[in-house]
């Protein structure tokens, strides 16, 4: 039977190598980004999917627009998958760039998305059999790290891996599996080029993670392998 994923930061890295796989196994996408008029690499898996992908404008720290477009959208989603992300300040405590612009930025883009995303398309996902919802966190935010830097980036993946937990203890009792996941130091934009895998490496690994979510493991951090994480 095939299966629904929305898919948010669809457009490169690892949410565009996610929508791949997506519709390679001939499953459906629903794929926000912000720009799709400059989305054109997705634009071309679109127009190759037999009608399976749908392409949509979203900002995951617009929660108006992100409520707007779910009124659209009537199809059940039966994986939600939280990819969008932005890295900002990487360096130290006298790296200059942790403005309060800058810091309101990711903590808004990678805390508050995945919850803005997860509460507009929940009425989606209760009509789903087996409800999921994946978010692409990193194991630079656990509490186990031992790295430096890169401050409030970190700080927001620990933040949304403790929506994450959140999350899963009100979805529960409705069925709705949720996890956050390390996708591995990947070959993106954010990522750069002498990171350990490619992004279709990654996807690869993810999709079969998502595949195995139930209500046995929500509420927990796992490693694009399969590994279990420390949060
Ligand atoms: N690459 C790694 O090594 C690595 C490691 C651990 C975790 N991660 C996580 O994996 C996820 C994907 O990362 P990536 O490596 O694929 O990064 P990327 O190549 O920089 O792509 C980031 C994606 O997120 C989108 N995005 C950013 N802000 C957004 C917003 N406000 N609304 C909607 N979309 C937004 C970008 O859209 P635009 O094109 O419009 O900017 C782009 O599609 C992120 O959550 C990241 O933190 C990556």
């Amino acid at each position: 039977m095939s299966t629904t994923y929305l898919i948010t930061g669809a457009n490169r890295g690892i949410g565009l190598e996610l929508s791949k796989n997506v519709l390679s196994a001939g499953d459906s996408l629903i794929a926000l980004c912000r720009r799709p008029e400059a989305a054109n690499a997705l634009q071309k898996l679109a127009e190759e999917s037999d009608g399976r992908a749908q392409i949509y404008a979203a900002d995951v720290s617009d929660e108006t627009m992100l409520d707007e477009l779910a009124q659209q959208i009537d199809s059940t989603i039966d994986v939600l998958v939280c990819n969008a992300g932005v890295m900002s300040a990487r360096g130290s405590l006298a790296d200059p760039h942790n403005t309060a612009e800058s810091v309101s930025t990711v903590l808004l883009t990678n805390i508050a998305g995945p919850f803005f995303t997860a509460r507009a398309f929940l009425k989606n996902l209760k009509l789903s059999k087996q409800p999921r919802i994946a978010i692409i966190s990193s194991y630079m935010g656990s509490q186990q790290h031992s790295g430096a830097g890169a401050y409030f980036y970190r700080a927001s993946k620990a933040g949304v891996n403790n929506i994450m937990v959140t999350l899963a203890n009100e979805l529960k009792t409705q069925g709705i599996a949720v996890a956050s996941y390390h996708p591995g130091w990947v070959q993106t934009d954010m990522g750069g080029s002498a990171a350990d895998i490619t992004s279709a490496v990654s996807a690869k690994g993810l999709i079969e993670r998502f595949g195995e979510l139930n209500l046995a493991k929500t509420g927990q951090f796992f490693n694009y392998d399969g590994s279990q994480l420390p949060l």
